[in-house]
């Protein structure tokens, strides 16, 4: 690495405020595909350097002090996609998670995952349950990894089970409010998202944290995901630390109560 670039860098993280760090950061990885067409190769070399920026992110947010990070790693729509880059998604989650298992404890980072894991091929589910039983006491920060996640299906599911919580007097409708759903979401142990990073130029959610952004700073950046590294975690953090986040209220107000 040039010198002028490890400056930069430096410089770049040293900006970043300790008291203002997103408490949750979620990323939307996206580019893998295009990142590899740019190349003339198959989509899959993109998803293999594509793995090699989610441990450079998870690095870098460990190293920050980030408590959450949450990477959208495969949604139930991506079911569709051409079987053999299914396959090789799968087979690429199930070597990352034993490459990376004894690093993540080392580091006291704990895994979780969202989504509808009991679809998934039995090796991947088995590796992830290996890996979430070796970290689950770890506490510096919780990686969550969103496989076969839609939004609205954890919506539905949270919704079903409220209902037949109500239709056996477990709750009354009147009590339902916003704490009752967030304990039904795949998401009941999280805090809401405060940044969500979304890469490769498109700027929309894909059905992903529906109702765990509701305050979240939205990032987007051009930069295709295999091209994502610790400098352009570190510039989407300083974005994030120069917004005023208001939730509703005032500039005025929100300035009186940091006084
Ligand atoms: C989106 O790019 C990316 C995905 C659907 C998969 C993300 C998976 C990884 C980064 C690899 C492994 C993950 C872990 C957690 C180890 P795209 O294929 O939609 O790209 P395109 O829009 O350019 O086609």
């Amino acid at each position: 690495m040039a010198k002028n670039h490890v400056i930069v860098l430096t410089n770049l993280k040293s900006k970043i405020q300790e008291s203002k760090l997103p408490q949750h950061i979620a990323i939307i990885m996206d580019g893998n595909g295009r990142w590899a067409k740019k190349q003339n190769k198959l989509r899959v070399f993109g998803h293999e350097n594509g793995a090699k920026s989610v441990k450079e992110v998870v690095e870098a947010s460990a190293e920050i002090g980030i408590k959450h990070l949450t990477l959208y790693a495969f949604s139930t729509e991506n079911w569709n996609r051409p079987k053999l880059e299914v396959q090789t998604l799968m087979k690429l989650l199930v070597s990352s998670l034993k490459k990376e298992m004894s690093h993540l404890h080392k580091n006291n980072i704990k895994l979780n995952t969202i989504g509808d894991i009991q679809s998934l091929p039995k090796k991947v589910y088995q590796e992830l349950m290996d890996v979430i039983e070796l970290t689950k006491n770890n506490t510096h920060m919780t990686l969550t990894v969103a496989l076969s996640y839609g939004s609205r299906d954890e919506l539905i599911n949270s919704l079903k089970e409220i209902a037949i919580k109500v239709k056996n007097n477990i709750i009354s409708p009147e009590k339902i409010d916003e704490s009752v759903i967030n304990q039904h979401l795949y998401t009941h142990n999280l805090p809401d998202v405060d940044l969500l990073i979304r890469t490769s130029g498109e700027q929309r959610i894909s059905n992903f944290l529906l109702w765990q952004i509701a305050y979240a700073e939205l990032y987007f950046t051009d930069v295709l995901w295999p091209d994502f590294k610790k400098q352009d975690l570190y510039v989407a953090i300083n974005d994030y630390q120069q917004r005023e986040r208001r939730f509703g209220k005032t500039s005025e107000q929100i300035k009186t109560t940091q006084k």
